[in-house]
């Protein structure tokens, strides 16, 4: 697997570091227990379940977790073919009055995922939703987004590892690489 490695981005250490940042300002943000409401964590699988798994460790809050699972770039797609959510893996109440949502997405690239997303919780009356990703790219559509919480923002390339995959592979690369033109093309 380490062939098809171009370039390391981000390293294991580096992305570490900057999670307990995050969740250093997250729970002095939002954790807050004078503000109403309990936090209900929503991962956006697949993507996210490693970043999530080290995040809320990093949170000695009550939190709810409930999972919604989303997909745009299914196998081999390197552009986005528009986020559908899969309903039978969504672990949503209709009703989610009164909660504070932190959304936690793995990265945000058209930004179609993500605004799919808070208008779909938008509809179930959450008292607030934030949002908290690991990366963000560097162009226009992503940037337009509005983040409450980036890990880091990564240029315009396809990346994968910690949790991001090519073709559901390189998920449980520790770092954040890009890959071999000639791997993306086979
Ligand atoms: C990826 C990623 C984000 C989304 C971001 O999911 O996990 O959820 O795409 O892309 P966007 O900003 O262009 O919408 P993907 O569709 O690859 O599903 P996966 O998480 O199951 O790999």
């Amino acid at each position: 697997m380490d062939r098809d490695i171009d370039e390391i981005l981000i390293d294991r250490h580096q992305i570490a570091e900057r999670v307990a940042e995050v969740a250093r300002d997250i729970t002095q943000q939002m954790a807050d227990r004078s503000i109403e409401g309990e936090l209900t964590l929503i991962p956006i699988l697949t993507g996210s379940f490693i970043f999530v798994a080290d995040l809320i460790r990093l949170l000695p809050v009550y939190m709810q977790i409930r999972l919604m699972s989303v997909s745009s770039y299914p196998g081999k797609a390197t552009s986005t073919q528009g986020p559908k959510i899969h309903h039978r893996l969504t672990d949503l109440p209709d009703d989610l009055s009164g909660a504070r949502l932190l959304i936690v997405d793995d990265i945000v690239d058209s930004g179609l995922t993500l605004r799919l997303v808070v208008e779909e919780l938008k509809k179930r009356k959450p008292a607030s939703i934030h949002t908290c990703v690991l990366l963000r790219k560097q162009r226009p559509e992503a940037e337009a987004i509005h983040l409450d919480y980036c890990c880091f923002e990564v240029p315009d390339k396809f990346v994968v590892g910690y949790g991001l995959d090519y073709n559901d592979r390189y998920r449980n690369l520790p770092d954040i690489v890009t890959l071999r033109d000639e791997v993306i093309r086979a």
